[in-house]
């Protein structure tokens, strides 16, 4: 549980350097990532794990300018995070597929890498953490119709990385409401 403990410290203390990812859309998914770990006898420690080291890396990638290189380098991070630990090849494999796969740039290679992924969704498609998101957009200086544009991107984005059932279920009412009332809020 110490891995879990020190992971989490890591992750958190990134995102109080960077604010990002933001911490309410973190807090949203975490949480998904366990209830959906438990729910679906995947690897708790595993999925969660995966899951603080995924976007490790998103704030600095954000910083310099290469956000589509946060997966890599959350991967090369989290490679020499695992070091510090005995870990068995198979599990430490596993949590570096977490962090892999949840853009869909590799298959996903185990139950908790989906489940991280899939996870990952909700912080845009769950209503509260859409809602939030556009707070942290304005808290951006992005105005508002740009924000709005970017938030659709990500609930496009996002919509099609959705392969588990049980959160396809949750959040494709979701998904259509937002973007009903994203069209309804752009054209008035
Ligand atoms: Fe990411």
């Amino acid at each position: 549980m110490k891995i879990l403990e020190e992971v989490r410290k890591i992750a958190l203390e990134e995102i109080e350097k960077t604010g990002l990812p933001p911490r309410i859309l973190f807090d949203v998914a975490e949480r998904k990532t366990e209830e959906l770990a438990e729910k679906l006898g995947a690897d708790k420690t595993i999925a969660l794990v995966g899951y603080c080291l995924m976007d490790l890396k998103l704030g600095k990638a954000a910083e310099e300018g290469k956000l589509e290189e946060h997966v890599e380098m959350s991967s090369q991070a989290a490679k020499e995070f695992l070091e510090k630990f005995d870990l068995d090849e198979k599990t430490k494999n596993k949590i570096i597929n977490c962090v892999e796969a949840h853009h869909g740039a590799v298959p996903f290679a185990c139950k908790e890498a989906e489940i991280c992924a899939n996870a990952d969704v909700y912080k845009f498609i769950h209503p509260k953490a859409f809602f939030a998101f556009m707070m942290t957009l304005g808290k951006r200086e992005m105005g508002f119709d740009e924000a709005l544009d970017y938030a659709e991107f990500k609930l496009d984005e996002k919509y099609k990385i959705l392969s588990l059932d049980i959160c396809k279920k949750e959040l494709e009412p979701f998904y259509r409401h937002l973007k009903e009332l994203v069209r309804t809020a752009r054209e008035f």
